[in-house]
C-alpha cells in the first residue's frame, strides 16, 4: 500500500469509529458524584417497583392503583427533589441535554398515565405504559451502556 493510500485508510477508519461511537452517547454514570449516583439508583429502583405495580393494576383494572403509582413516579423526578444547589450543578454538568429531555418526557408520560388511571381508561393506560417502557430502554441504551450493554436501541 502506498503512503497516501495508507493515510486515506486511516482517515476512513477514524471517521467510521467516530460515527459509530456517536450513535451510543457516552455513558453518564462515570461522571456522577457519589451522592447523585446513590440518588439516581434509589429513584430507579422505586420507579422499577412502581412500574411492576402499575402493570398488575392495569391488567386487573385497579384504576386507583394505576393512578397512585404513576403519580408517585411523576413526583420522584430527581430534578424536583430537594437537591442542593451544588447537586443540581453537578447533575447538569454530568449529563447531556438529551438525558434531561428524556427524563422530563418520562415524567410527563407518568403524569398522563396518572390521568388515564383516574379516567379508568385501560386502553390509554396500556399505550402510555408501553411508551414509558420505551423511554427506559432509550435512556439506558444511550446513556447507561456501560452498566447495561445488552440493551439495544429502539431507533432504526
Ligand atoms: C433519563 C434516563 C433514564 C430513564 C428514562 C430511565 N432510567 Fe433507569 N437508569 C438510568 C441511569 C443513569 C441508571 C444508572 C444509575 C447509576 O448507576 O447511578 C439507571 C439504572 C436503573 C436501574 C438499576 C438501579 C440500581 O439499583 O443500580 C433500574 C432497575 C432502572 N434504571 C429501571 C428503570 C425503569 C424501569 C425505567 C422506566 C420505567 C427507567 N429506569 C428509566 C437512567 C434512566
Amino acid at each position: 500500500m502506498t503512503k497516501t493510500n495508507c493515510s486515506l485508510m486511516s482517515i476512513l477508519i477514524l471517521s467510521l469509529t467516530v460515527s459509530f461511537t456517536a450513535t451510543a452517547a457516552e455513558p453518564v454514570t462515570p461522571k456522577l458524584t457519589d451522592k447523585l449516583d446513590r440518588l439516581l439508583r434509589e429513584e430507579m429502583r422505586s420507579i422499577q417497583s412502581a412500574m411492576g405495580q402499575i402493570h398488575s393494576a392495569i391488567v386487573m383494572g385497579h384504576h386507583d392503583d394505576v393512578a397512585d403509582n404513576a403519580q408517585r413516579i411523576h413526583d420522584s423526578f430527581i430534578l424536583q427533589q430537594s437537591l442542593t444547589e451544588q447537586d443540581r450543578k453537578d447533575l447538569m454538568s454530568a449529563v447531556p441535554k438529551g438525558f434531561i429531555k428524556l427524563d422530563k418526557e418520562f415524567h410527563q408520560l407518568a403524569a398522563s398515565l396518572a390521568e388515564a388511571g383516574k379516567g379508568k381508561d385501560t386502553k390509554e393506560q396500556h399505550k402510555l405504559f408501553s411508551k414509558m417502557t420505551g423511554n427506559c430502554i432509550q435512556c439506558h441504551s444511550e446513556y447507561v451502556s456501560d452498566r447495561f450493554p445488552g440493551v439495544q436501541s429502539l431507533k432504526e
